[in-house]
């Protein structure tokens, strides 16, 4: 599949499927934008879980997000993994799927946590190989998750908003932007998360995932046990002015609260995002008024007029003109 930029609708904002809510989700049918499944919670032959997962997917937009790929491990791609998963995305024909920036098992073993990868060339080359594979195979847009981490390695010889970045450009896949887990890693490393944001390529950025985190002082864990941060929805406030309308999703996975807590942090995302949205729109409109006034100052074009869209037409303009969102 050739994939070449953001390719996947924009769902709006949505909330992550967790079991505790299924029961209020099929009785109540509450708005929401979207859900986001666990994939491997339903790599299983029938029963319960996939009773659940079908009757909601015949209700709402349902994307799949993976944990166990491992596609930074040193074992090759698990074949039955990917055979089931692909099995999976048959079922719920999901507009896009994702997994991690990780490696989670080594000799067949689990580990059963997404572990940082070294940032090198080496490991860049080996991701996006099998990204691009994984994307072909499973015939349905790809993305990839930066994760939160505690480590680093001394191998690294970039940093990892250019290994992420590297990786989807070559591999021609989506990034999975986790705001939180920028906010997290810059934490514990001690970088800017701002350059994070700026720096990857917003175009790819297929997903959006916010999500509380607990603070220990020194470290902080990304457990997923609560709202959003004021700093982290500012992170989000940012993305969104440079990435435009982009799905999000809020994961909350630990002291799981009722459905309509969850709902109304989803709501505050959405309204944040509905500002940020709006800000964007000012500033391209305020940046094409200020070149079609600077072009209307140039002698040469004094001929040229402006429609009544403040559009300059003709010539080199309209190439100009064509493309003026926030430049990145
Ligand atoms: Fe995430």
């Amino acid at each position: 599949m050739e994939n070449t930029k953001r390719i996947v609708p924009d769902l709006g904002v949505g909330m992550g499927l967790r079991v505790p809510h299924y029961a209020h989700i099929l009785e109540h049918n509450p708005e929401m934008a979207f859900f986001e499944a666990i994939s491997e919670n339903f790599l299983v032959d029938g029963g319960k879980p996939l009773y659940h997962l079908d009757r909601i997917s015949e209700k709402y937009p349902l994307i799949l997000h993976g944990v166990s790929l491992n596609i930074g491990g040193a074992d090759e791609l698990n074949e039955d993994y990917l055979k089931r998963l692909k099995e999976l995305v048959r079922r719920v024909k999901p507009a896009w799927i994702s997994d991690h920036f990780c490696w989670c098992g080594v000799g067949g073993a689990h580990l059963h946590d997404l572990l940082p990868l070294p940032f090198t060339e080496e490991v860049v080359s080996l991701v996006a190989e099998r990204a691009h594979r994984i994307q072909d195979y499973l015939e349905v847009p790809f993305a990839l998750e930066n994760t939160s981490s505690y480590l680093d390695y001394r191998h690294n010889t970039m940093t990892e908003w250019q290994f992420v970045s590297e990786v989807v450009e070559r591999a021609q896949v989506g990034l999975m932007f986790d705001v939180n887990n920028v906010y997290v890693s810059a934490y514990n490393h001690g970088f800017d998360a701002f350059d994070f944001v700026r720096s990857v390529p917003h175009e790819r950025i297929f997903q959006i995932h916010m999500a509380g985190h607990t603070n220990r002082g020194t470290h902080i864990i990304d457990t997923h046990g609560g709202a959003p941060i004021d700093p982290v929805l500012d992170l989000y406030r940012t993305t969104v002015e440079l990435s435009g309308a982009v799905s999000t999703l809020l994961e909350w996975d630990d002291e799981i609260p009722g459905y309509d807590t969850v709902a109304s942090e989803v709501v505050r995302i959405s309204q944040i995002r509905d500002d940020a949205l709006r800000r964007r729109a000012g500033k391209s409109e305020s940046q094409r008024m200020a070149t079609a006034k600077a072009l209307s100052l140039i002698p040469e074009r004094a001929g040229v007029t402006l429609d009544g869209h403040g559009w300059v037409q003709g010539g080199p303009r309209e190439s100009a003109g064509a493309d003026h969102g926030v430049s990145a």
